[in-house]
C-alpha cells in the first residue's frame, strides 16, 4: 500500500522552478534513496512534503489522506518525521532532553516522554551520550540524536536529509547501522537524501533522482546508476568504473 503519494508537486521560488512536476510514490516497508547535485530540489522536496513550504501546484497525499496544505506540526502529528541537512544544536539542551522534544509529540507527561526518549537512545546505542549538552558532541553525534529526536514521535515515515554528510568511514558505518535498524526493526518507512553513494545505493530497495528540480529517474540502485542521464547529470562515469562489480 501506498504511505506517501507525491502528486505532480511544483515549487517556486521567484522565478525559480526548484522541483518541476514530481511525482512517486513510496510503499508502506520502503526504504528509498533520493539523491542528486547539489541545488537539485532535494531538499526542498522534503519541506514541502513535511509542510514546511507551501506548494506551487501539486498534491501530496499520506497515509491515504490528504497533507498538502498542513502545517508541520500537523503533518508531523501524522507521522511523518524529518531531520534538518543544517542542524543548528540549541546548546542549552541535553541528548536526552533534545529527544524528548521529540516525544511531547506523544505525550505531556514528562515521565512518559523522559522514559521512551531513554528507550530510544538505548535502542540507537547512544545512551552513553545521554547527559552531554548537544552543543559538546561532534556533527557525526548530533547527527544521530536528530535521528533519535525524530524517533520520538513513533513516526510511520522517516525523512532523512544528509544524516552522512562530514562523516568519516567507520561513522558511515554506524549510521547506516541506525537506519538499517529503524528501517529493518522497527518497521519505519524510511527515505534519505544522500550524496554518499557508499550508503544510499547500498541500502536503498529503490532511489530517485532529481536534476534541476525535475525526476530524471527512479528504479533500483545497479538499475539506476547505469542510467546514461543520472550518469551524465550526477554519478560520472568514474563512479560507474569503480563501482562496476556492486552494479553488476
Ligand atoms: N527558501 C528558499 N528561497 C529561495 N530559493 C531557495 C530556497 N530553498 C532552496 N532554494 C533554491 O532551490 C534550489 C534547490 O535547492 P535545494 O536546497 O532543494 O537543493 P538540494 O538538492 O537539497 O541541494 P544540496 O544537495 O546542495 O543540499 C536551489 O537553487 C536553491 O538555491
Ligand atoms: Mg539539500
Amino acid at each position: 500500500m501506498a504511505l506517501l503519494e507525491v502528486h505532480n508537486l511544483t515549487k517556486d521560488f521567484d522565478g525559480l522552478r526548484a522541483n518541476d512536476d514530481i511525482s512517486f510514490t513510496l510503499d508502506q516497508g520502503e526504504l528509498v534513496g533520493l539523491i542528486g547535485p547539489n541545488g537539485a530540489g532535494k531538499t526542498t522536496l522534503f519541506n514541502c512534503i513535511s509542510g514546511l513550504h507551501p506548494v506551487t501546484s501539486g498534491r501530496i497525499i499520506f497515509d491515504g489522506q490528504e497533507i498538502t496544505q498542513l502545517k508541520p506540526y500537523e503533518v508531523a502529528r501524522r507521522g511523518l518525521a524529518r531531520t534538518f541537512q543544517v542542524y543548528v544544536a540549541s546548546g542549552d539542551l541535553t541528548v536526552e532532553e533534545n529527544v524528548m522534544v521529540g516525544c511531547f509529540m506523544r505525550t505531556r507527561s514528562r515521565a512518559q516522554a523522559k522514559a521512551r526518549a531513554r528507550e530510544i537512545l538505548t535502542d540507537l546505542r547512544l545512551s552513553d551520550l545521554a547527559d552531554y549538552l548537544m552543543s559538546e558532541l561532534p556533527v557525526s553525534a548530533q547527527k544521530r540524536v536528530t535521528m533519535a529526536t525524530a524517533l520520538g514521535s513513533d513516526p510511520k515515515l522517516l525523512l532523512l536529509d544528509e544524516v552522512a554528510a562530514g562523516l568519516n568511514p567507520s561513522e558511515i558505518d554506524e549510521i547506516m547501522t541506525s537506519i538499517k535498524h529503524v528501517h529493518d526493526d522497527l518497521g519505519v518507512t524510511v527515505m534519505l537524501i544522500e550524496h554518499v553513494m557508499e550508503l544510499v545505493m547500498k541500502v536503498s530497495h529503490r532511489v530517485v533522482v532529481l536534476d534541476y528540480g525535475k525526476k530524471i529517474a527512479e528504479g533500483e540502485p545497479a538499475k539506476v546508476a547505469k542510467d546514461p542521464l543520472v550518469i551524465k547529470a550526477y554519478l560520472g562515469e568514474r563512479y560507474v568504473r569503480e563501482h562496476a562489480e556492486e552494479l553488476k
